[in-house]
């Protein structure tokens, strides 16, 4: 009979039926003539067992580790006591070389040695792609990224795809990559906040998967010069609200990934210890956490006014305890994830601290202290922040003192003010780096292996 063509996933069904797989050669084994191919198709690995004359042929004496074949066989399932993925094996009747690849210097193994150097590994990411951990990292992050869109869409929220090359900043101008365009300046797109902001009268609740660009001289974990942010905005909302739909989008997102038998799989195979965050989160203001950190002894390096830090004669950094105005960074952040090992939404930041565009805090009588915004962020215990969100400022004067105040040119941002002027709301939003997210749920050591080609300093090859 004809062979049925399929994908390794979707094997269970045609047991004991001959099939036709297409894939790569992951594994190779030879064991006293009977040769043993771990294929893998990007679906899943499948063992094809090759035999008698089918095994003594000049292309399987000479087949290489990701050479590409096509093998039709009768897909059996596995006897008692043997283990192969899937649970069957493709006892091989018929096979050829579509692809053959290199052996002897130039073999797969002789190109990609997983314990070479970073950079090294980091030329060779569309080779480190096909490898079972980095595959599941993507694997997961597609999951991921439909969970949210399960969870976000469930809450009245519509996509939008804003754009990505823009003449406006949200994030401050420090870390905007400049362009010239067509004559003009534009910068790749910090974030998609401000037209998401101006879909709400239009379209309700957005949100958006979209590149977000910075031009950050950051050599972390979790920093990259290009990264996916999904960020959303909502309309008729307040502080409170943001918050707690934050909290249901993360929570959501786990559990949809949890209950699915594949995504659950990946998720258990890159972070055994994983357990879904209880809800509701810590919530920790700035000023108590500024105390907290003093409290725990974390303090952090002092910096003259040009930001640099200040060495003692031996080079090591001057630390001090954190006062209320300071910013909370990597480091510390880190520290209290630590300690807590839970998530924590950190809130109510100094405004001078923060983005221009954010809502300030009422005062309550005769307070003192900074003055503090409606902001907050999500930190991860192992990666830090990997959500900040705020309501934003409503009122127009209040939004032109804003642009004074940070030395912004309003002209390019006349779209932007006129959501104030026409018909305003209160409303905020958020945005979610999605490596960083995929870091913590798969318990990866750096955002670099939750991208696809990441982009760092001095890297935009492959
Ligand atoms: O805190 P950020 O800068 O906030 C914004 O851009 C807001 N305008 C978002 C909004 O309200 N719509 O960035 C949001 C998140 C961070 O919490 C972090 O997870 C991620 O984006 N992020 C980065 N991820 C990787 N590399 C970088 N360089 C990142 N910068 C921010
Ligand atoms: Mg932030």
């Amino acid at each position: 009979p004809a062979a049925k063509k399929a994908k390794i996933n979707k094997l269970t069904p045609l047991r004991g039926d001959r099939v036709k797989i297409q894939g790569w050669v992951h594994r190779l084994r030879d064991q006293k003539g009977i040769m043993f191919i771990v294929l893998r198709d990007g679906t899943g690995y499948l063992q094809c067992v090759l035999s008698g004359r089918v095994a003594q042929t000049y292309d399987a004496l000479t087949l290489n580790l990701e050479s590409t074949i096509e093998a039709i066989g009768t897909l059996q399932a596995l006897p008692e006591g043997k283990t192969a993925p899937g649970g069957h094996e493709l006892v091989v009747d018929f096979w050829r070389v579509l692809g053959a690849a290199p052996g002897g210097e130039d073999a797969f193994t002789n190109r990609l040695n997983e314990k070479s150097d970073p950079s090294i590994l980091a030329d060779l990411r569309h080779f480190v792609l096909r490898g079972e951990t980095a595959s599941a990292v993507l694997k997961l992050r597609a999951a991921m990224l439909s969970a949210f869109r399960k969870a976000l869409v469930g809450h009245n929220l519509m996509e939008v795809t804003p754009p990505c090359l823009v003449q406006t900043q949200v994030e401050g101008g420090a870390t905007l990559f400049k362009l010239h365009y067509y004559g003009q300046d534009a910068f790749l797109t910090q974030s998609s906040q401000l037209y998401l902001e101006t879909c709400l009268p239009s379209l309700g609740d957005v949100f958006c998967v979209q590149e977000s660009f910075r031009a950050e001289n950051s050599h972390t974990r979790r920093h990259l010069s290009e990264y996916t942010h999904l960020e959303a905005e909502l309309a008729f909302i307040d502080f409170n609200d943001l918050m707690t739909h934050i909290e249901s989008m993360i929570c959501e997102t786990v559990d949809t990934l949890l209950a699915d038998p594949v995504a659950s799989a990946l998720v258990k195979q890159l972070n055994p210890n994983f357990t879904a965050p209880k809800r509701p989160f810590m919530r920790l203001s700035y000023v108590d956490a500024i105390k907290w950190l003093n409290d725990h002894g974390i303090q952090h390096e002092e910096e003259d006014a040009e930001g640099n830090v200040i060495k003692d004669e031996n080079g090591a950094a001057k630390m001090v305890d954190h006062a209320v105005g300071d910013d909370i960074a990597e480091a510390a952040e880190r520290r209290m994830t630590d300690i807590l090992g839970v998530p924590i939404f950190l809130y109510g930041f100094p405004a001078e601290l923060k983005a221009f565009y954010m809502k300030k805090m009422p005062r309550k009588e005769g307070e003192t202290g900074p003055i503090c915004t409606e902001s907050c962020d999500l930190l991860m215990p192992g990666v830090g922040e990997i959500v900040g969100g705020s309501m934003r400022i409503s009122d127009i004067a209040e939004l032109l003192a804003a642009y004074k105040r940070e030395g912004i040119d309003p002209t390019p941002y006349y779209w932007f003010t006129d959501q104030r002027k026409y018909g305003t709301c209160e409303h905020g939003g958020y945005g979610l780096g999605v490596e960083r997210f995929l870091a913590w749920l798969a318990n990866r050591y750096t955002v670099r292996e939750c991208s696809l080609y990441p982009r760092w300093p001095g890297r935009a090859t492959p």
